[in-house]
C-alpha cells in the first residue's frame, strides 16, 4: 500500500461517523470502526446489507460519489437522522451559550474602558477590574477548549494504574493559600494505595475542580475533605464539604454546562467546572452523583470500577 492509500485508510478506519465505502456493485471496499460496530451486517468483500441505501430503518445514508482511477466508488455516510439532528442541536446550543458568557465580561470589559476615558476617573483602579474581566475571557475559553478536546476523545483512561491520593495531595498543595484567604480548611482522606486506571492530569482537573468549588461557595468556616476509598468492588473519589450546600431540587443539574444554582451570589465561575468532570469521570467509565442540600454542604462523588 502506498503512503496515500495508507493514510486514507487511517482517516476511514479512525472517523466518528458511521462510513462505508463501496464499489460499482453495493460491495464493501472499507468501512470505518464505527460503521463497523454499529451496523449489523456489515462485511469488506461483501453486498451491503438490504435498506440501507434506500434510508430505511432510520438511516439518512448521505452518499459522495467519486472516481477512482476509473473505477466509481461511493462513500456513504450512515448516520441515523435522529443522531445528527440531537448532535446538531446539542452543538447550537454550546455555541450560543458560550457567546451568551462570552458577551457579560466583554461588555463590562468595554464599560470600564469607556469609563477610564472620563476625567477624574481612578485609572489604575479601572485597569484593576479590566485585568480581572479579561482573566475570566481566558478562563472561560481554556475550559471550552479543555471540554472540547475532551468531547474529541482525548484520552482520559491511563495505561496503567495510578495512584490516586498523591495526586489529590498535589491538588490540596496547590490550593492551600487560597483556601485559608476564604477561611476553608483542606483535607486529604484514603488510602495511598488505591489506585485508578485515570491520568494523573486527569484526577487532579477532578479533585481542583471540587476543590475551587469548596473555597468559592461552602463558605469561611468550611471544610472540605477530598477522599478515596474503597466500596465493596468499586474505588470511590469524593470531595465533601460542609458549607451552605444548594438546594436539593438543583443537585443533579449541577453537572449541566453553565449551570450555577445561586446566580445572585457574586461567583465568578462560568458553570462548566462540573461539566468536565462528569466527562472526565463517565469516559473513564465511573458514574457522577452530587449530595447534600441546603445547608447541608454539597459532596459530589465519582464511582469508579477498581482498576
Ligand atoms: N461545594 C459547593 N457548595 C455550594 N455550591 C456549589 C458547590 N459546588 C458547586 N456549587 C454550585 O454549582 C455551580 C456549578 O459549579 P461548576 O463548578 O460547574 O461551575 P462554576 O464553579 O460556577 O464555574 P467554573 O467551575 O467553570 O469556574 C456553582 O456555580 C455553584 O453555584
Ligand atoms: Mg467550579
Amino acid at each position: 500500500m502506498d503512503a496515500d492509500a495508507a493514510r486514507g485508510r487511517v482517516l476511514l478506519e479512525e472517523s466518528r461517523e458511521s462510513v462505508v465505502v463501496l464499489d460499482a456493485d453495493d460491495r464493501v471496499v472499507a468501512a470505518s470502526r464505527r460503521a463497523r460496530q454499529s451496523v449489523a451486517g456489515l462485511v469488506e468483500g461483501k453486498q451491503l446489507p438490504e435498506g440501507l441505501l434506500s434510508g430505511e430503518a432510520g438511516v439518512v445514508p448521505l452518499i459522495v460519489p467519486y472516481d477512482m482511477n476509473g473505477r466509481r466508488e461511493r462513500l456513504v455516510y450512515l448516520t441515523s437522522g435522529g443522531d445528527l439532528a440531537a448532535y446538531e442541536e446539542l452543538r447550537t446550543g454550546f455555541t450560543a451559550a458560550v457567546s451568551h458568557e462570552l458577551r457579560t465580561p466583554l461588555a463590562r470589559l468595554l464599560s470600564l474602558l469607556d469609563t477610564a476615558t472620563l476625567p477624574g476617573e481612578d485609572v489604575l483602579e479601572l485597569v484593576d477590574r479590566a485585568r480581572a474581566e479579561v482573566e475570566q475571557i481566558r478562563e472561560l475559553i481554556d475550559e471550552v477548549l479543555f471540554l472540547s478536546e475532551l468531547e474529541s476523545g482525548t484520552r482520559v483512561v491511563a495505561l496503567g494504574a495510578v495512584p490516586v491520593r498523591q495526586e489529590l495531595e498535589t491538588v490540596v498543595a496547590e490550593l492551600e493559600e487560597r483556601a485559608s484567604r476564604a477561611g476553608v480548611a483542606l483535607v486529604v482522606e484514603g488510602d495511598p494505595s488505591l489506585e485508578l486506571a485515570i491520568r494523573p492530569r486527569m484526577i487532579r482537573v477532578v479533585a481542583q475542580n471540587l476543590a475551587e468549588n469548596a473555597i468559592r461557595y461552602a463558605g469561611p468556616g468550611a471544610t472540605f475533605t477530598l477522599a478515596v476509598e474503597r466500596d465493596g468492588d468499586a474505588i470511590v473519589l469524593r470531595g465533601t464539604d460542609d458549607g451552605v450546600g444548594v438546594e436539593e431540587a438543583q443537585l443533579t443539574r449541577l453537572f449541566e454546562r453553565f449551570f450555577r444554582a445561586d446566580r445572585a451570589r457574586a461567583s465568578r465561575g462560568t458553570g462548566l467546572g462540573l461539566a468536565i468532570v462528569k466527562h472526565v469521570v463517565t469516559q473513564a467509565g465511573g458514574t457522577i452523583e452530587a449530595l447534600g442540600g441546603l445547608g447541608a454542604g454539597v459532596e459530589i462523588r465519582a464511582t469508579f470500577p477498581a482498576a
